[in-house]
């Protein structure tokens, strides 16, 4: 197995930082607090939160129950506000502009392209080669990857809703580990489909970055919490450039509420329902004269390929139901993403839809 240090992959800048040292990182929240410039009294709103302080960096209980629900050390985790600015912390560590490339696989979750161009990364596209079977990944990837700093894979990938095979990964992962590059997995959908984690192959390859959310499967995209998981040395460089108070207070109260045993269980049952909802809807998109294409996918949308995206997008909203449309991904002309909503919800759409698309 390679050596991997991830700080001689860390740009020199961020290596040579004085990070911010914040009142509460350096002294914590109990006692006497004269140490931060804080108003004193409780503000005029109706919360027991004790809103007037600065929430903790990264709040410990918090911590702790992601770190118990993912199976991972609490070191090998840094809590962002959303997977987006885990991506964003990532690039900005590792990329130096106009010099380091970057792998992404379009058509893809937009930020990874957006964010490293922002940076002034150089964005390489391996495109998602699309078969009988549904997307996968090109058989260039892994040539395409060798002189990327980070390549970004998602599994479940949004819009595809395509997996990563585990040998696939496993090989990439193996790859990029000899040519001492970094891997980020979005698992931003994974709870649709558990059985393709791939958090259990963190110990074996310490260039694997694992991104998670609360935003989907935990209903809490409004709250904006993401988890970027890694080695440890990893996460003490994403430490170093993220802002001093990323996590507003009721944020992370609302979390913990959302990671309780009675939410899982209730989580579980609107996956459960989720699913189902997605096998009616199917159904009827099978027999919808304008779908020409499906792609079921593992995750809480599907995608769909129709003879006119405008037109159904258009069509839909005037009905008061919003579609999104992928036609401007490469590879995607004229498709339409559908996430799958409240059964009553779903209901609507399909109502719709046979009433303007059945023979
Ligand atoms: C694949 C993927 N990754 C990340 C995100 C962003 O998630 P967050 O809400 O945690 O920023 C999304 C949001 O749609 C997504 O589809």
């Amino acid at each position: 197995m390679s050596t991997f240090d991830p700080l001689a992959l860390a740009r020199p800048e961020i290596r040579a930082l004085k990070p911010y040292a914040s009142a509460r990182a350096l002294a914590g929240a109990s006692g006497i607090l004269l140490n931060a410039n804080e108003n004193p009294y409780a503000p005029q709103v109706e919360s027991e939160l004790s809103l007037n302080r600065y929430p903790d960096p990264q709040p410990a209980r918090l911590k702790q129950r992601l770190a118990a629900r993912y199976g991972v050390n609490e070191n090998q985790l840094l809590i962002t506000r959303g997977s987006d600015e885990g991506i964003d912390l990532l690039l900005r560590v590792f990329c130096r502009p106009n010099q380091d490339q970057v792998l992404i696989c379009p058509p893809c979750f937009g930020m990874y392209g957006l964010s490293a161009r922002i940076q002034g990364a150089v964005v390489i596209e391996s495109p998602l080669i699309d078969t009988d079977a549904g997307f996968t990944i090109n058989p260039n990837m892994a040539e395409q990857a060798r002189n990327c700093r980070i390549s970004f894979l998602c599994s479940p990938n949004n819009p595809t809703g395509n997996v990563i095979q585990r040998s696939a990964l496993r090989e990439f992962l193996k790859l990029q580990l000899e040519r001492q590059q970094l891997v980020v997995m979005d698992e931003a959908y994974i709870e649709f489909a558990p059985d393709h984690s791939s958090l259990d192959l963190m110990d074996e390859f310490p260039n694997l970055i694992v991104l998670r959310t609360l935003s989907k499967a935990y209903a809490l995209a409004g709250c904006r919490i993401g988890v970027a998981i890694a080695n440890a040395d990893i996460i003490a460089l994403l430490r170093r450039i993220i802002a001093p108070y990323p996590l507003p207070t009721p944020t992370v109260e609302l979390a913990l509420q959302a990671l309780s045993a009675s939410a899982y269980a209730i989580q579980q049952q609107q996956l459960a329902t989720m699913a189902d909802e997605k096998t009616r809807l199917l159904a009827v998109l099978e027999t919808l004269d304008t779908v020409q294409r499906i792609w079921p996918g593992h995750a809480n949308f599907v995608l769909i390929k129709v003879e006119d995206a405008k037109d159904l997008i258009q069509q839909a909203s005037e009905a008061g139901i919003r579609l999104r449309d992928q036609s401007a991904q490469p590879g995607l002309d004229n498709t339409v993403r559908i996430s799958i909503g409240q059964p009553q919800e779903n209901q609507a759409l399909i109502d719709f839809l046979q009433g303007r698309f059945s023979q």
